[in-house]
């Protein structure tokens, strides 16, 4: 695993290029990131079809002491993971289109609700993430088993 990494923890702002060549690197990267996070924040996934944002969000968990199951939520829209150090509230936006839309699953109530926020197809809620505790991680495909993650973003102040 290659990496460079720039945490400035006391502004909050994370600036990260990591190379994973597994699930298991690509969860503990997001093991890495959960030990940085104290609430609020909202992990906002972006990269197309099976690029790992679901074993992202597995890492997020594990990495906040959760030992329950964690799976994509595509129907149910949110799943929560309770129990960790922080609360999890796990997104896939792929089916949602429009701010009715949005409203509906619950979003801005979760946001209000201090755990932590990870959204898979965060691009379908671009207007959305304007929060400045928004962290975007952005996952590209080098070759079949690497990927290439870009953790960008925190509390500019
Ligand atoms: N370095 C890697 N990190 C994560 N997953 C990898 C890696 N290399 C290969 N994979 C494979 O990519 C797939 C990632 O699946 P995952 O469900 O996490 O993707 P996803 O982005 O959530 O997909 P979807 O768009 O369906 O929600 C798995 O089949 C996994 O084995
Ligand atoms: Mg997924």
């Amino acid at each position: 695993m290659i990496k460079s990494l720039k945490v400035r923890k006391e502004e909050y702002i994370v600036d990260c290029t990591y190379f994973s060549s597994s699930e298991f690197d690509t969860m503990k990267i997001a093991a890495e990131l959960s030990n940085e996070l104290c609430g609020g924040e909202i992990i906002a996934l972006k990269g197309g079809l099976g690029m790992g944002k679901t074993c992202f969000v597995k890492g997020l968990a594990n990495g906040l002491g959760f030992s329950g199951d964690v799976t994509s939520p595509t129907f149910a829209i949110v799943n929560e993971y309770i129990g960790g150090r922080l609360d999890l509230f796990h997104f896939d936006m792929y089916r949602i289109t429009g701010w009715d839309d949005l409203n509906s699953t619950g979003y801005f109530e979760y946001l209000d609700a201090g755990g932590i926020v990870a959204i898979e197809w965060s691009e379908n809620i671009e207007g959305a993430l304007q929060n400045e505790k928004v962290i975007i991680v952005e996952i590209e495909r080098v070759s079949d088993n690497e990927r290439k993650i870009s953790i960008s973003g925190g509390d500019k102040k």
